[in-house]
């Protein structure tokens, strides 16, 4: 095979690695794609350093039920996002961005609860 042909190819793998994903159809890997997307992870997973600025979301799904009185897991998902000064976690700064669900459409806004509710 020629360099041309080779070169080719290595170029073609690297723009279809570079490619932004599609937009999933299932709620659950929707959910996940926004969580990436938005960031979420660079506050709740842990950094090189294995330190993280807010709480795990491993078992949010479980946890979230626990966390108000009257509000169920998705209510109380839904509120950190779109108000995460509504309930600050114990132990951990009043310091999640205000504005991360903000641009979300409502389908989006759903599959990312329904991807943290899915974290039991
Ligand atoms: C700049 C850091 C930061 C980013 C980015 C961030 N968070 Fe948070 N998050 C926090 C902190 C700190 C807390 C704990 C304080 C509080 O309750 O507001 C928190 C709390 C939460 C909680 C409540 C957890 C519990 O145990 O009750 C949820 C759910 C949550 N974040 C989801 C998200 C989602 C979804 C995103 C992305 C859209 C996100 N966070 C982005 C810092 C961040």
């Amino acid at each position: 095979m020629g360099r041309v042909a080779l070169a080719c190819i290595a170029f073609a793998i690297v723009v279809v690695a570079c490619a932004p994903e599609p937009p999933a159809t299932d709620p659950i890997a929707r959910g996940r794609q926004v969580y990436r997307q938005l960031g979420c992870p660079s506050c709740h997973e842990p950094n090189l350093l294995g330190q993280r600025i807010g709480p795990p979301l491993d078992h949010i799904g479980t946890v979230a039920a626990t966390r108000r009185p009257g509000l169920s897991a998705q209510e109380y998902i839904r509120q950190s996002v779109l108000d995460p000064g509504a309930y600050v976690v114990p132990g951990y700064q009043d310091s999640m961005p205000r504005d991360l669900g903000r641009d979300l459409s409502p389908t989006d806004l759903d599959a990312l609860v329904a991807y943290l509710s899915s974290l039991k």
